[in-house]
């Protein structure tokens, strides 16, 4: 069956340009669809449509556009205006980008909630909602602040606390006001319309949908399955209206009352889709009812409960067609040396910074690339990381072949490649381009992108690399080029080498869009597929032989280190006021005083750097991690300590992590002890972790976590 995919990914609200979070989500699901077009199908190449859209719908919006005078409409289309400039900036190829205020999201969402209507899962309810007597509307929970009713820090949230963290409801809040008007809200019974999560259908759809292999990451069917409940008893019935004055799609029949805009935002996709297939004149209900159609989402793992049970709950009940062809690829976020990204530290990355500064964008599309893999980890971006990452990869591996290369066959055969291949070239090229067991690696590495594991399909590729620098480094055309004699031996090397260089081009493609462009312009290529890495088919060098290319320029350039100091956010005004750091530790030092001593155990009798290091501590990434049956204290961690193989330990920190707040993260372990046989199986090695003398007075075990920069299997020492 011809595999046809729609795409998607979240839509943005249409209240702020995109940061560099969204350009994570957006490169990912680019690079994804990129590999999807390269693949042949059918007579042709595969068929993808990606589409995105603005999310435009509800209370902040409004408000935001009243605050500037202007219509919710002129404000979402001013935001609108800016998509392009990072969408193209970082070659993020959407077919459509629309808007959930459009006909078509219009028509969609309420022909959804009509057919949700019949099958009896509309249900009204009349409940009491906070109401500003002074603006005359209802108000949601951020539209209320208040004295937290736990710590008692003032202007919290109607929802949680951000002092203390407590979650609430608003009618919790201590001197409850409106953000609007600063009068005290009212509690006014208003009729609400709810789709009825908690009805047993939705339950059983659910629990049969998430577990479908394939549909999800499996750390997600976990997550998501403990919402459910065992028999669905956690499922709460879900409010989908709002009351007028509300920006957003009125509800059929309901006069005053509008779709929560998180009900029309997921339909967005299907909006959107639909515009395009008008655009293209396209069939948009024969797409979806084609069983060779796939949907699929790509989120981060914020907005998870909207993707896992309202939306396909929706869907299903709503008869859509690709409900069972639905899959959602669930991401982390990004994070800047493991920290959140925040502007008051200074550790933001605004996108468009970036693109002015004159950073490539194609060298953050291979960055992210690089540390992305299929699992629900953060990423985290680290300057000096990126730096190294990039120069070492695509300058010192990638672009070098060509430039050691191309000259000499420019100066000294006219730009023509060699016609024909010496039996040592072409061994080479199966050297690099075949695995050991004789498979073509461009099998595994196409693999790796479908799955997204796109850091594991980088790494393959680079080691093509190394094998063809290998190849130029042993043949050293440029003392090849001084020996007349030696003319046909550098054709030949050259071409060879040109030959991996289009190779690893082909590969790298879904994400380098924008270098395939102009390797192709300067091999005179046509546009790239998956076939034409196949050494098999003779596809890998064949097409070379002979063909005249065009001059070549420089591909890429280096990162400069002194860019990543101009990249982030200055940071903001308070944090501007208080001394720097540096500034206070430079002041304080002559005065240092000794530190209280503390209640600490007795430090271990003295070793000598021998001793010490006979103990062979490792960086570990725990890929896994999961409760052990009938074990109080233990969990067992799955390391990964860069030996080419996984170890299994239990650790007795059961009582301070859940097992999802542990995976993907690094850790230290002692590697060199000896195996021990426990009664739930075999431990081998130990995590490090710190614990007080007086566990009575803190019981607490801390898992040690390495700086940023630290990979799996260095030495500790
Ligand atoms: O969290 C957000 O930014 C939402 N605007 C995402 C919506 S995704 C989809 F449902 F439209
Ligand atoms: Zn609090």
């Amino acid at each position: 069956m011809t595999r046809k995919l729609f795409v998607t990914t979240a839509l943005p609200y249409a209240n702020a340009a995109f940061h560099i979070g969204h350009m994570m989500e957006y490169i990912q699901a680019d690079i994804w669809v990129r590999f999807q077009r390269m693949q042949a199908e059918g007579d042709g190449l595969r068929e993808v449509h990606f589409v995105g859209a603005d999310d435009t719908h509800g209370t902040p919006i409004m408000i935001a556009a009243e605050k500037e005078g202007i219509t919710p409409q002129e404000f979402v289309a001013k935001i609108a205006a800016g998509r392009p400039q990072y969408l193209d900036g970082f070659h993020i190829a959407f077919d459509n980008w629309y808007s959930t205020d459009s006909p078509e999201n219009v028509e969609l969402s309420q022909g959804i909630y009509r057919k949700l209507r019949d099958a009896g899962l509309i249900q009204t309810k009349t409940v009491d909602r906070f109401f500003d007597p002074v603006k005359g509307m209802f108000l949601a929970d951020r539209n209320i602040k208040g004295e937290c009713p736990k710590c008692h820090a003032k202007d919290q949230y109607g929802d949680n606390c951000e002092v203390c963290g407590a979650a609430y409801q608003p009618t919790d809040l201590v001197n409850p006001y409106s953000v609007f008007t600063n009068a005290t809200p009212i509690l006014k019974p208003s009729e609400q319309y709810f789709f009825k999560l908690s009805d047993p259908r939705c339950f059983e759809f659910l629990r049969d949908w998430l577990n479908t292999p394939g549909r999800l990451q499996p750390e997600m069917v976990n997550k998501v399955s403990e919402w459910l409940g065992e028999a669905g008893e956690k499922l709460a019935d879900w409010d989908i209206s709002r009351d007028a004055p509300y920006f957003g799609i009125p509800i059929p029949d309901a006069p005053n009352k509008y779709f929560y805009v998180w009900l029309d935002a997921p339909v967005g996709y299907l909006a959107s889709l639909k515009n395009y297939c008008g655009k293209k004149g396209l069939d948009y209900d024969a797409l979806l009812a084609d069983p060779g159609t796939e949907q699929i989402h790509f989120i981060g793992k914020d907005i998870v409960s909207f993707h896992l049970l309202f939306w396909p709950a929706m869907l299903q009940f709503a008869k859509h067609p690709t409900i069972d062809r639905m899959k959602v690829a669930v991401h982390g976020h990004l994070t800047v040396n493991n920290e959140k990204m925040s502007k008051s530290r200074g550790t933001g990355i605004s996108p468009l910074r970036y693109l002015n500064l004159g950073m490539n964008p194609e060298w953050l599309r291979y960055y992210l690339a690089y540390k992305l893999n299929s699992r629900v980890e953060d990423l985290d971006f680290t300057g000096d990381d990126f730096v190294a990452r990039v120069n070492s990869d695509l300058i010192g591996k990638f672009v070098n072949i060509a430039s050691r290369c191309a000259g000499f066959i420019a100066k000294k055969f006219d730009g023509k490649l060699a016609p024909s291949l010496s039996a040592s070239s072409q061994e080479w090229i199966r050297k690099a381009l075949l695995a050991e067991d004789g498979s073509e690696r461009q099998a595994s590495i196409g693999a790796n992108f479908e799955s997204r594991e796109f850091g594991k399909a980088l790494r393959e590729i680079m080691e093509i690399a190394d094998v063809a620098n290998r190849f130029v480094d042993e043949n050293k055309p440029w003392i090849l080029a001084k020996d007349e004699t030696k003319v046909a031996e550098l054709h030949d090397v050259c071409t060879a080498a040109l030959i991996l260089f289009r190779q690893l081009t082909i590969l790298l493609s879904p994400v380098l869009p924008g270098v395939a462009a102009n390797v192709r312009t300067f091999l005179n290529d046509a546009a790239y597929t998956w076939a034409d890495t196949s050494v098999a088919s003779g596809a890998a060098w064949e097409p070379m032989l002979g063909r005249t290319i065009g001059a070549y320029s420089h591909l890429m350039t280096r990162v400069d280190a002194k860019m990543i100091e101009d990249l982030f956010d200055a940071p903001a005004q308070q944090a501007a006021a208080a001394p720097a750091p540096a500034a206070v530790a430079a002041e304080a030092a002559p005065a240092l005083e000794a530190p209280a001593a503390g209640d600490i155990e007795e430090l271990a009798p003295e070793i000598s750097i021998d001793d010490f290091s006979k103990i062979d501590l490792r960086i570990a990434r725990i890929v896994n991690c999961e409760h052990v049956e009938g074990a109080g204290k233990l969990l067992r961690l799955t390391l990964d300590v860069g030996e080419g193989r996984y170890r299994n330990v239990f650790s007795g920190i059961k009582s301070m992590y859940k097992p999802e707040d542990l995976v993907g993260k690094l850790t230290v372990m002692v590697a060199n002890l000896a195996p021990r046989k426990m009664k739930f199986g075999v431990s081998e090695g130990m995590v490090l972790a710190a614990s007080a003398k007086d566990e009575k007075a803190n019981p607490g075990i801390y898992v040690l976590n390495p700086w940023p920069g630290a990979e799996p299997g260095m030495r500790v020492r």
